[in-house]
């Protein structure tokens, strides 16, 4: 009996403890760094714990730092309320000692960068927590023009343009020919922002055309300097100027001549053998001859005019 009070004074003076709001009793943890990508589901991640027992959540807010209105709002017996659809909480369940109370922001928009605050109260206490999120965005594959666009000849002066759109932040854009000798110093570049609060970047390198050097490459960098991308290009010569033509080009050639000399080759070997062969059963034929017409016993004059006439 004295056990049975002593616990049910335990239980109690927990759970007076628990509600009587004291914030430590109740934390939020979260992730306060946060970087998403753009066109990406973003997820800021956050729980909520209460030491000593199992609390209810009654309300549970997230909103841009500074601003009163909730992006999305739960609160015990309504309806979840959010002002985009792109804004969701993760979890349905709202008792327990550690109840996950993460933000999704579904296809994040560069906008979606900034501080966010996250409200909780439970029955047992209430915390606050101040999340940042970060947003970058990968540029899509360069994309690649020149002026004049074909007919070039030897020594025309041509522009290539490399242009990569849809990043953040500010990138770099590096151009390289086949040998791979680095042209980005000669290169102008230039950015733009969008609408979307994205990058653009536009690359302009000048030279005089080479038919040698046909093939130009750009990569896309972000601005830690990783490639996100590349793109080659091929110089259109006019004709009958491509004459050393790209690797591809000699390789090719290379190959036709290596076949070509293969096949005469053998040409040349099969004339050489049936030749062979018919000068040799021709020499044997009129050696037969020799022999017969000097046992039947006729002139070596006229052996010798058969010979002549074989
Ligand atoms: C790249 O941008 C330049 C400058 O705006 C433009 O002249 C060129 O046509 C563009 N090239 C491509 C492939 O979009
Ligand atoms: C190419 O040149 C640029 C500008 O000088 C430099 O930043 C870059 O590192 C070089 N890239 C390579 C692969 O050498």
């Amino acid at each position: 009996m004295v056990c049975f009070i002593w616990l049910l004074f335990l239980v109690f003076s927990t759970t007076f403890v628990c509600a009587e709001s004291d914030d430590k009793l109740v934390s939020l943890n979260c992730q306060s760094e946060n970087h998403g990508v753009f066109g990406q589901n973003t997820l800021l991640k956050c729980s909520a714990t209460c030491k000593t027992q199992e609390m209810e959540i009654v309300s549970l807010v997230w909103r841009r730092a500074g601003q009163r209105k909730p992006l999305v709002i739960h609160s015990k017996g309504r309806e979840e309320s959010r002002t985009e659809d792109r804004f969701q909480l993760t979890q349905k369940q709202w008792t327990g000692t550690d109840i996950d109370v993460s933000f999704l922001i579904k296809h994040t928009k560069r906008t979606d960068e900034g501080q966010y605050e996250c409200i909780l109260v439970t029955d047992s206490g209430e915390d606050k927590a101040v999340i940042s999120l970060k947003v970058t965005a990968n540029y899509a594959k360069p994309e690649m023009n020149s002026i004049p666009e074909k007919d070039i000849k030897d020594d025309d002066k041509v522009t290539i343009f490399c242009n990569a759109s849809g990043g953040f932040p500010k990138g770099m854009i590096h151009w390289f020919d086949q040998i791979g000798t680095n042209w980005t110093r000669s290169a102008e570049l230039t950015e733009v922002e969008t609408q979307d609060k994205l990058i653009s970047l536009f690359s302009k390198f000048t030279l005089r055309a080479s038919s040698s050097f046909t093939v130009y490459k750009c990569s896309v960098l972000n601005n830690k300097g990783e490639e996100e991308d590349s793109a080659e290009f091929i110089l259109q010569f006019k004709q009958q100027q491509l004459g050393t033509g790209t690797p591809e080009d000699d390789k090719n050639t290379k190959a036709i001549v290596a076949v070509s000399v293969v096949i005469g080759a053998l040409v040349v070997g099969l004339l050489v053998l049936v030749l062979v062969r018919q000068w040799r059963s021709r020499r044997e034929y009129t050696g037969h001859f020799h022999l017969e017409f000097a046992q039947i016993g006729l002139s070596d004059c006229f052996t010798e005019k058969l010979h002549l006439l074989w």
